[in-house]
């Protein structure tokens, strides 16, 4: 038994018309201006809506062991979140933990992940790189299917990678055709300017942002890109906040490497009066890099770059904590929980503040939400609506108002940094694998129902300086 969606407007990155498209199998069989449903086949009428492909979020961290807890999303609430957004796939970050051969970390990961009610894949994330680690990263490639990895150059004493494996894993992913994800912010840097706040008494959650400059991102951006332009390596810098990093990645592209570029919500909207809220209300919007003053014109570089194609997509770097979690750090600013709860207001975001804020038009939304992380990270069958795709789409109503609030939304995260954001339209469903997971009302999803997505390597060396 398939679904007929009739009447609706579909939305690709590159096209708009309005057609019936019929699911069956979990893929997308038919699409045509006037389709005849199959006996059994159930229709929806989708006329005034947008039939976009399910969206796809590269940067998720569902129960994230760090900084002395747990992120607050498992991956069946953090999953059911994103289907109430429109996304039907995400890209977690499995963690090596000290001395732990990836493939283990990988075994350990599956077990938590197979919960998901949608479809996901990993980055594996690079945080002790060893005598048997580029073996080990060729493993994750050809054997599981992992084709994307991580480094953190900040988190000292944690998570962090020195310039020497920067180096080391550089080398080996353009060796092997995959494409390294960064962090990039100098952790030495931050590292000493945190002391140097703390030891001036200077403790509460607004001191966050002061540790961690603009400028620490831009040269630690600049550090990976040249570390990748050496080995002929792709790059892909997350959650980029400002001007000196956007500045970086447009240098490097217009020197013919290739690398890309992801921003998220949080930066493009926020900016550093939300740690005036008193009680400790800044906490929740602790994260790294850090929400930044507008005045700088960072906001105005991260919108005029997902215009003029700078940027390449549009993550949430979704890491719920709750406030009890965020008071880890309630005499001392370092040691708040990092992260917020995004996967599911990004859709309703970028269409209100992105497209109806004349920023962009619907296609390039569809392309940064959807399209750019399927096509940069190998999602083959994802990331557009044409026959033979999977059947993940999102019916969106552009129509109506609605405030966000941590009171509705699906994530365990008490606070919301969008609380009292007014949005236009809804999700008015989401169709993951061909099953609906999300009624616009309420949460349709089945625990285990997601499937791991293997992924090929396509980025393997272009134009390095350095013969490998
Ligand atoms: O503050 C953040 N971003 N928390 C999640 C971990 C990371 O750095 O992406
Ligand atoms: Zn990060
Ligand atoms: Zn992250």
């Amino acid at each position: 038994m398939g679904i007929v969606i009739r009447s609706g407007e579909v939305v690709t990155a590159s096209e708009r018309y309005v057609a019936d498209v019929r699911l069956d199998g979990g893929s997308i069989t038919d699409i045509a201006a006037k389709l005849e449903p199959k006996d059994g086949d159930e229709t929806i009428d989708a006329a005034g809506q947008y039939v976009l492909p399910g969206f796809i979020d590269p940067h998720v961290h569902m129960e994230l062991p760090f900084m002395g807890t747990v992120s607050a999303d498992d991956f069946e609430i953090g999953g059911a979140s994103g289907a109430a957004g429109g996304v039907t796939c995400y890209i977690d970050f499995c963690m090596q933990g000290k001395g732990e051969p990836l493939p283990k970390a990988i075994e350990g990961w599956h077990a938590k992940a197979k919960k998901s009610a949608i479809d996901y894949s990993y980055h594996m994330a690079i945080t002790d790189f060893g005598p048997n680690t580029a073996a080990e990263m060729r493993e994750v490639v050809e054997k599981h299917g992992i084709t994307s990895f991580k480094i953190f150059m900040a988190y000292k004493g944690a998570l962090m990678v020195d310039d020497g494996q920067l180096y080391e894993i550089m080398r080996e992913a353009a060796k092997i055709g995959a494409v390294v994800t960064v962090h990039a912010e100098n952790g030495e840097a931050v590292w000493h300017l945190q002391q140097e706040l703390l030891a001036k008494n200077c403790t509460g959650p607004e001191f966050h942002p002061v540790s961690r400059p603009s400028i620490v991102e831009g040269e630690a951006t600049e550090r990976a890109l040249a570390m990748a332009r050496l080995h002929g390596a792709t790059a892909y810098i997350v959650h980029m906040t400002c001007k000196e990093s956007v500045q970086a990645l447009q240098r490097a592209k217009l020197l013919g490497q290739r690398c890309y570029g992801e921003t998220c919500p949080q930066y493009l909207l926020l900016d550093d009066t939300v740690f005036d809220k008193p009680d400790f209300g800044g906490s929740a919007y602790v994260m790294s890099p850090p929400i930044r003053p507008r005045h700088m014109g960072h906001h105005a570089a991260l919108w005029s770059s997902l215009s003029n194609r700078m940027l390449d997509s549009v993550g949430t770097d979704h890491c719920p904590f709750t406030h009890e979690q965020k008071k880890m750090g309630v005499s001392d600013f370092t040691k708040i929980p990092n992260g917020a709860a995004g996967i599911e207001d990004r859709l309703v975001l970028l269409y209100t503040y992105g497209v109806l804020g004349g920023h962009f038009d619907l296609n390039r939304m569809v392309e940064l939400g959807s399209t750019g992380p399927a096509r940069i990270f190998g999602l083959a069958k994802k990331g557009s609506i044409g026959v033979g795709m999977d059947a993940d789409l999102v019916l969106f109503d552009p129509k109506g108002e609605r405030s966000l609030s941590a009171k509705t939304h699906h994530s365990k995260a008490d606070r919301s940094v969008y609380e009292g954001f007014s949005v236009r339209g809804r999700v008015a469903r989401t169709i993951a694998a061909g099953r609906t997971v999300w009624d616009g009302q309420n949460l349709t999803t089945t625990r285990g129902a997601g499937r791991f997505v293997a992924r090929k390597p396509t980025h393997f060396a272009q134009h390095a300086e350095v013969k490998p």
